[in-house]
């Protein structure tokens, strides 16, 4: 979602602006824009409705040599994606750029317009821009000073104060950067439940939403906390407690992540180099914690505090978005075959908002490749708050999610930049899967053989071999991109894999489709199939497969174009079907893993076809940190 990119220092800003949108780009966006602050001179801002490269075409000829500023790009929730509602917004000498929500801008706004301020957008950040601009008047006017006379200490002071008066009638979760006409170099930010990250290198300092837009400056990063006013000016940085106005030293962490993997590295896209990169992610995320022998366990960091998390389990609860959530539902096959744990699974937007019961011994664990979604973060809140046990799987350790929940397994799969998630969709499995089977051991349940840490052991091999034919599996997608529609069915762990492979095709070619499960046919969906309609048949020899063979049938008779995925050598589906996919024979544990590939290749195949943004799909955000 929106992405915020400040820069104050000895360097000229608005490139430094420019590069860092560019790096924010893959969060998806609508409109961008930038402010470049002069100390003699009043703040220009420059916006436009589109992309980052519409926004340096528009301004080739701002030549600026300003060395402090910031830049936005923009994800619309409060009012069309144009430029007037692209930020930075204006309200006198405040200049500002916000992410996330101003919950009662509306009540604000109206107050704002009975004093008389007229507003030219429809955004909730100009309800704040003025807000704070109210604020930083009414002290200046307290303390009786003239803004023209006043040194630099005094401005910076006064505003402070304005912000820290302007953020308790604020609600909502969010984060402002701003600057002041006056208040010389200098870069006002407010930490205040969406991510800030700041850093200093030779005497300039950088800030944004995203630490990718850091990377190339410095691996130590600032995390701005919860309830922080952040100041940069001439290079450094200097942290407040918004409350108390108390000055603190800020943390600065070293960060693993290098700016030269967030790069192509030759790939058409940034998806396709991820689905590449799938067989190293498993390998990465099991380094170091597969068992050394079958009866000891998986080595966790902390492991003793992972041994206490799971010592009194009765129930689990995992909660997630999208792409993630499809992962928790597999996982509830995992925990409770392997660990006979009873397993509850839930979409974040609706367990925050119903009265999930905590009973002694719940432990909940929240999924998030970004660590930054609005709605999960709630649902961790929500049951650390309960007093519940709580546990991430995140792919970005440094984020939120990752920090508030109370024990981390994190995946190792890098920076995903593609929009629709899929190396993070198969660390996230390769973790759980290896969490219910060292849960399982703890609890003493006594393997079924469907699953061995030799099986997880092999999997990055069993990746690689599925990408080997994935020429076949795009070409494959193209000849979907005709259809009306297309159809994923499954049974067991491979209904959820309908479910993902259905949200990468309507992610990606914005064509309807649907995931069901194999069993649920003939209660509705196979009233709508026909020649122009394609179903994929989850279908490899497994516990399941003469139940869902007999559901093939019953598609074919309806003349549907039947795709097959099974098992490798499998005649009679690939007799029956249209096209056929063989997956190594592999355990029972990975083939959620291992089937999820080719649908991930399929969606890609049939989105390129269509001629789609595949790395950034119309409307979709990266990060949805804004419920
Ligand atoms: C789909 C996709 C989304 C995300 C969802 C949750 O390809 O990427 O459905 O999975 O927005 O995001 P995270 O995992 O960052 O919490």
């Amino acid at each position: 979602m929106c992405g915020i990119i400040g820069f104050t220092g000895k360097q000229q800003a608005k490139p430094i602006l420019l590069d860092g949108l560019r790096q924010l780009e893959y969060r998806g966006y609508d409109s961008a824009g930038y402010a470049l602050g002069g100390n003699e001179t009043p703040t220009q801002i420059r916006r436009v409705a589109g992309s980052v490269q519409d926004l340096v075409n528009a301004t080739l000829e701002d030549t600026s040599i300003e060395h402090y500023g910031i830049a936005h790009t923009r994800w619309a929730t409060h009012g069309a994606p144009n430029e007037t509602n692209a930020h930075p917004h204006q309200a006198g000498l405040i200049t500002l750029v916000h992410n996330g929500i101003v919950e009662n801008y509306s009540e604000l706004k109206t107050k704002l317009e009975a004093k008389g301020i007229r507003f030219l957008s429809q955004t909730d950040t100009e309800v704040y821009a003025q807000l704070l601009e109210e604020k930083r008047k009414e002290v200046l006017s307290q303390r009786a000073s003239d803004w023209t006379k006043i040194s630099n200490e005094e401005k910076e002071s006064i505003v402070m104060e304005a912000l820290r008066a302007c953020a308790k009638e604020v609600d909502g979760h969010y984060a402002v950067l701003f600057l002041v006409d006056g208040v010389n170099d200098t870069l006002f930010g407010l930490q205040e439940g969406a991510p800030l990250v700041a850093t200093e290198a030779n005497g300039s300092a950088y800030i944004a939403s995203d630490l990718q837009a850091l990377l190339k400056y410095r691996s130590e990063m600032t995390f701005i906390p919860k309830g922080k006013v952040l100041i940069a000016a001439r290079g450094h940085l200097r942290l407040f407690d918004a409350s108390s106005g108390k000055a603190e030293t800020p943390k600065f962490e070293k960060i693993e992540w290098t700016a030269e993997k967030v790069e192509k590295e030759g790939y058409e896209t940034f998806m396709l180099k991820e689905i590449f990169q799938q067989p190293m992610v498993v390998a990465d995320t099991l380094s170091g914690r597969l068992p050394i022998q079958e009866s000891s366990g998986f080595i966790w960091d902390h492991l003793k505090a992972h041994e206490v998390l799971w010592k009194n389990v009765k129930r689990l609860q995992l909660v997630a978005c999208g792409t993630s959530y499809h992962a928790a539902m597999i996982a509830k096959y995992y925990f409770e075959r392997w660990a006979k744990l009873e397993t509850q699974v839930d979409i974040a937007s609706e367990y925050r908002y119903r009265s999930p019961v905590f009973e002694p011994g719940t432990v909940v664990g929240v999924i998030s490749q970004s660590g930054e979604t609005a709605d999960t973060l709630a649902a961790l809140r929500l049951a650390n708050e309960s007093g519940a046990s709580t546990f991430s799987i995140c792919n970005v350790p440094t984020s939120t999610i990752a920090r508030e929940s109370g024990f981390q397994y994190p995946t190792k799969a890098g920076p995903e930049i593609g929009v629709a998630s899929t190396k993070a969709f198969t660390g996230q499995l390769t973790v759980l899967c290896a969490l219910a089977l060292d849960v399982g051991r703890l609890r003493g349940v006594k393997s079924d053989g469907a699953i061995s840490f030799q099986g997880l052991a092999r999997l990055p091999h069993d990746c690689d071999q599925i990408l080997q034919n994935s020429k076949e599996w795009i070409e494959l997608g193209a000849k979907l991109s005709t259809k009306k529609m297309t159809l994923f069915v499954g049974r067991g762990t491979l209904y959820p894999v309908a479910l993902e492979g259905s949200l990468k095709m309507k992610e990606l070619t914005y064509l309807p489709s649907e995931g069901f499960a194999a069993g649920e046919l003939k209660h509705g969906p196979i009233a709508y199939l026909d020649p122009e309609v394609a179903v994929i048949v989850l279908a490899p020899k497994d516990e399941l497969y003469a139940k869902t063979m007999s559901n093939l049938e019953e598609i074919k008779s309806r003349g549907a174009m039947l795709i097959g995925i099974g098992t490798v050598g499998d005649s009679k589906l690939q007799e029956t079907s249209s096209a056929f996919i063989g997956l190594p024979q592999c355990s029972l544990g990975t083939l959620p893993i291992l089937a999820a590939i080719p649908l991930q290749l399929i969606a890609y195949g049939a989105a390129k076809a269509l001629g789609r943004n595949i790395d950034r799909p119309r409307n979709l955000a990266k990060s949805v940190t804004v419920e």
